[in-house]
């Protein structure tokens, strides 16, 4: 019984920060996400690697599956999600990325599984679309 109740508990506490509503949503891919993805990932990730290689550029793009049948991206799990295993330190990936002299750090990998975890919302339009940015420049 304690044995089931602790991943539970678990969840609730790494989930206790996470934004409950859209406009909260908006705010954390805007500011948590988007610019990790564009900083570090959208200089190879931007549709130039031929596919399936992960395309970031646009939501159609990013939640397509590897060759391998997987997904990058699986909503509410990012022990599933091949683009955390990419960057986790320690992860099952055995290709570290990004491929560049900057790693991301603990922070942004814990911010982009949280936004996996809460559902990797995306949104459509302007404020979905993605391209390469050095560090600094405003999303
Ligand atoms: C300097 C270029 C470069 C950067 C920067 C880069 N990648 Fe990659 N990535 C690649 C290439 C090339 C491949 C595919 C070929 C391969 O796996 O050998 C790849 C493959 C991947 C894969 C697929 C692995 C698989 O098992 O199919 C994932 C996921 C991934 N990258 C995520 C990311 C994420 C997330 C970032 C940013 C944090 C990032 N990459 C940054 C070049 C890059």
């Amino acid at each position: 019984m304690i044995l089931r109740l602790l991943p539970a508990l678990f969840v609730v506490t790494a989930c206790s920060l996470l934004p409950a509503s859209k406009s909260g949503r908006e705010q954390y891919f805007r500011t948590q996400v988007k610019p990790v993805l564009q900083q570090h990932c959208l200089q190879c990730h931007n549709g130039s690697l031929p596919p399936p290689v992960l395309n970031l550029t646009s939501k159609a793009a990013a939640f397509k599956r590897s060759a391998s049948g997987r997904d990058y991206i699986l909503p509410g799990d990012p022990d599933c999600s091949l683009l955390i295993s990419a960057v986790q330190r320690g992860g099952t990936h055995p290709k570290m990325m990004p491929r560049t002299e900057v790693s991301l750090t603990e922070d942004q990998i814990g911010a982009l599984r949280e936004w996996i975890e809460d559902g990797a919302y995306w949104p459509d339009g302007e404020q979905g679309m993605l391209r390469a940015q050095r560090s600094g420049e405003n999303p």
